[in-house]
């Protein structure tokens, strides 16, 4: 048997030999003639392996080592032979069995493959700009009989990407809805695809507070509004770099309020400030009326209205000036948006004005009625009752952050005294406030 029986020629291949042939190629002219020749006299051949000593026949010093490459970049396979003398060395693409080079020729009419040589030992096989379909094995033959081979893996690598049209975008829901986010990315070996939040906060997910949820898709059954953000879909198998995608996720909801206190207290001449907690997306548009339902225009003498947004939250503050006996009454706070509108009401109660002797007394008993509204603008301490009350709110949702302009500080009325004064009218006073304070409580509990 010869030469090129020896390595795998699929009639492609031969079509490219006989192209090469013609094309002038001196050096294969004489191999190839040499072969047809020998084909046509039964296969003898003057490089038959019988006509060496079996110690001096080429030999493999190591097998063809794998090689990874990352698509695009460039390949080399080397395969090393010892005592070649006569015999040739050829690259053969196994699964497709072509043939790419014979000797110091390329075969192969692939631009990307080139070849390369040292001492007639070592014989490089290069391929420029990889590409996946070059994964897989390649055979370095030499032409001995039987023929001697090894065989090396081309691993052909591939970052990941992600799939773009078959990848969510950005969404906008309404909230109690199931809302999927779908991520396919692409890539060698297959990418691992996860979704976390961009702000690494948790997700509310079956039930479980996850920071990462694994898989192409994110089904959140009965979206909230802590759903609401930025989500990002990772996708990774090994080969630098990582991607991701970003995809913004909207909750819908009509406006919902909460109320601090709903019952204030405030004597003629005190400063006042009423409160109120809205959530809305899209962002509503708040604002106080009178008990006659008239706008409060915020900015005159009489009133200072504030708002403090934080995502779909928004604080509202309204301040009433020297609070005068037309103040009492109702007020409310309104929010809307184009999914509805809601509004509640603070009622402004007159309470007497503070004496030295009134304060003192209701200083020693302050602690018995912490929970008091329509108390606590005449506390001395009035301030941390503010942060309690402001506390017992957080559990409604229990995630509120506190505003970064709270309110302003409560002006304190005076606290001085003597303490060794007791009359029978703050004893009275302190039974109204109680009261008070009992149905404001009560009053607050049937409004949750
Ligand atoms: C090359 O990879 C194949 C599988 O892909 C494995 O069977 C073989 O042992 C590897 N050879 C070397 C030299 O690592
Ligand atoms: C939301 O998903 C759950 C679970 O798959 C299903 O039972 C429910 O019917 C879905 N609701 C809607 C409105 O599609």
């Amino acid at each position: 048997m010869t030469f090129p029986n020896k390595f795998a020629l699929s009639e492609t291949n031969l079509f490219l030999v006989f192209v090469l042939v013609t094309a002038n190629c001196g050096c294969f002219f004489g191999v190839f003639g040499r072969h047809v020749r020998n084909i046509e006299s039964n296969g003898i051949s003057v490089l038959n392996g019988a006509d060496f000593n079996q110690d001096a026949l080429p030999r493999f010093t190591e097998p063809i080592p794998n090689v990874t490459v990352t698509v695009g970049r460039d390949a080399l396979l080397a395969c090393v032979v010892d005592n070649l003398r006569g015999f040739k060395v050829a690259w053969v693409r196994v699964d497709t069995q072509t043939i790419l080079s014979i000797h110091h020729n390329v075969i192969t009419q692939n631009p990307r493959i080139s070849l390369s040589y040292n001492d007639h030992r070592s014989w490089y096989l290069h391929i420029k700009n990889v590409q996946e379909v070059d994964r897989g094995w390649y055979m370095c033959q030499v032409n001995t009989d039987p023929m001697r081979s090894r065989k090396g893996y081309l691993q052909v690598v591939v970052p990941p990407s992600i799939i773009d049209r078959e990848t969510s975008s950005d969404m906008v829901v309404l909230e109690s809805t199931n809302v999927s986010l779908t991520c396919k990315a692409t890539g060698y070996p297959e990418p691992y695809v996860m979704w976390r939040r961009e702000d690494g906060e948790d997700i509310r997910y079956n039930g479980e507070n996850v920071n990462v949820v694994d898989g192409e898709i994110l089904f959140i059954m009965k979206v909230s509004r802590l759903h609401m953000g930025v989500y990002l879909c990772i996708a990774s198998n090994g080969v630098p770099p990582s991607i991701s995608k970003r995809v913004q996720l909207k909750v819908q909801f009509p406006p919902m309020l909460s109320i601090p206190n709903q019952l204030e207290g405030a004597y003629v001449g005190q400063d006042v400030t009423l409160e109120c907690r809205t959530e809305a997306f899209p962002t509503s548009i708040n604002y106080w009326t009178t008990e006659r339902g008239d706008m409060i225009i915020s900015g005159s003498e009489k009133y200072e209205a504030v708002s403090t947004d934080n995502g779909y939250k928004k604080y509202m503050m309204l301040k009433i000036r020297k609070v005068n006996k037309n103040d009492f009454g109702s007020y409310k706070c309104v929010a809307k948006n184009s999914l509805g509108e809601t509004d509640g009401v603070i009622k402004l109660e007159e309470i007497p004005a503070p004496t030295t002797v009134k304060i003192v007394t209701h200083q020693a008993t302050s602690s018995q009625i912490k929970k008091s509204t329509s108390t606590r603008r005449e506390d001395s301490n009035s301030e941390n009752k503010f942060d309690e009350s402001r506390i017992a709110e957080y559990d409604y949702d229990g995630e509120y952050t506190l505003p970064s302009n709270g309110p302003p500080p409560i002006e304190k009325p005076p606290v001085k005294g003597s303490a060794a004064s007791t009359h029978n009218t703050p004893r009275l006073f302190l039974y109204v406030n109680s009261f008070l304070c009992i149905c404001s409580y009560i009053f607050k509990l049937i409004v949750r």
